[in-house]
């Protein structure tokens, strides 16, 4: 695959080395091989990718002289050699001054995953290097259970390998998600049924076939991925954290990653504390972890028949809610799970205040801060992070009876100006 390369190179003072140790269970802590596995056969905890850590030098100069993908973290990503697609990652993050303005707020900021390369999310960032492991391991395809980004993001990049794909979706899923899967020639099958029981077919499928599904028994590796954005998100914001980070849940794997990354950073020096508090957002109608940080418990309820219309954290039974629920408590955080009305209402002022078009998942971050700030969880002179981590044009779907229908016209100016009468006083010349 040398030959294969996209987009920009890394950049310059990466090494080739890769600091992977091993696999670890991160409940009874036996050590395993590197490998595609990622339970533990003991006491089937799940598995955590080990670095060697004392050796690894990562400054703050060295990093400015590197490429703006998420390849400049490579020593705590867990690929061997070069990756193949390059221009993952180092994403926007910016002040929203007029959201500020808005809320009456002193400092807000945004990441936005939505504009992510190749697949407008942030799944780009766990498949670019479950893929590329896929192909170290010698796999000749590759799969997810996916409600929607994932399978975007594994259709293409495997497309991109090379590699044949197995795209396991609910057959429900939003259309354009499922075209923006379709459109690489894979194979997408729509299963009649929730996330959860697509999830416990691949499963299945996994233990018989010689098929690396990505968040299945690649998982270790692929959500090692997710911790690019918390590298960058301290980065960007001149290596210091704000006083809160918002991150949308489904799975409960990305939250768990951003406060690793943060940790990790702390390690080496690059951060003086972790001193932030993490927030995690569902939407009401799929809320396992919400609930359990509110009721004050350490294990969810799965919920059977998730409804809501973000669909892509529709996930009833959260793989790494456990860690989730531990690691806002510990951060001392909270959760928030707004209604799908909320989540309109929370997509609508993102794009006219900051002119972002977000997905559904973003709305419910967004509705989930506003929660925040009205329970007085988050105070108005605070710092904090929005996370946007998907593309609104993926979801249209949710939105289409709550935009305003086009105003249509023949082609002549006097109908422009019947329409306009009274707007048009203001932009006449010579007024
Ligand atoms: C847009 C978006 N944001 C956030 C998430 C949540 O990620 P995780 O499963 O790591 O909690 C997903 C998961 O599919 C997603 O598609
Ligand atoms: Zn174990």
């Amino acid at each position: 695959m040398a030959e294969l390369k996209r987009g920009n190179n890394s950049g310059r003072n990466i090494s080739n080395k890769s600091y992977v140790k091993g696999l670890r269970c991160r409940e009874c802590k036996r050590e395993y091989e590197i490998a595609p596995v990622h339970i533990c056969e003991v006491c089937f905890g799940p598995l955590e990718v080990v670095y060697d850590y004392e050796n690894i030098k990562l400054t703050k100069s060295m990093l400015r002289s590197r490429k703006p993908n998420m390849w400049r973290y490579k020593e705590l990503l867990p690929i061997e050699g070069d990756p193949v697609v390059y221009d993952v990652g180092f994403t926007p993050l910016f002040r929203a001054r007029n959201l500020e303005k808005y809320l009456g707020c002193k400092e807000i900021w945004i990441k936005n995953d939505g504009v992510n390369f190749p697949t407008l999310s942030f799944k780009d960032r766990v498949v670019s290097i479950a893929v590329k492991k896929a192909k170290e391991f010698g796999f000749k395809a590759v799969a997810c259970a996916s409600t929607g980004n994932l399978a975007n993001s594994v259709a293409s990049i495997a497309s991109i390998y090379g590699m044949k794909a197995f795209i396991f979706i609910p057959y429900d899923l939003e259309p354009t998600k499922i075209l923006a899967s379709s459109i690489y020639g894979v194979e997408v099958i729509g299963i009649k049924g929730s996330y959860d029981d697509v999830n416990r077919l691949s499963a299945e499928i996994a233990e018989k076939y010689r098929i690396a599904f990505v968040n299945i028994n690649i998982r270790p590796f692929y959500s090692e991925g997710s911790k690019s954005y918390g590298f960058e998100i301290a980065e960007q914001l001149s290596f210091r954290l704000p006083d809160h980070v918002i991150v949308p849940m489904a799975g409960g794997s990305l939250i768990t990653k951003i406060w690793k990354a943060f940790l990790e950073f702390k390690m080496l020096g690059l951060l003086k504390e972790v001193d932030v508090r993490m927030y995690g957002a569902q939407a009401e109608g799929c809320a396992p972890i919400v609930d359990a940080v509110k009721k004050g418990l350490s294990i969810f309820t799965p919920v059977k028949n998730p409804k809501t219309i973000a669909k892509s954290l529709a996930i009833g039974n959260p793989p790494d809610g456990y860690y989730a629920i531990k690691i806002i408590r510990e951060s001392g955080g909270w959760a928030e799970s707004p209604s799908d009305k909320e989540i309109v209402d929370a997509i609508k002022i993102l794009a006219e205040k900051e002119g972002i078009f977000t997905e559904t998942a973003g709305g419910v971050t967004m509705g989930a801060f506003l929660r925040l700030l009205e329970s007085g969880k988050i105070s108005k002179s605070d710092s904090v992070l929005i996370s946007l981590t998907g593309n609104g044009i993926k979801t249209q779907e949710a939105l289409t009876e709550y935009v305003p229908p086009v105003k249509t016209i023949e082609p002549t100016i006097e109908n422009f100006e019947d329409l306009y009468k009274d707007t048009l006083k203001d932009f006449t010349y010579g007024m």
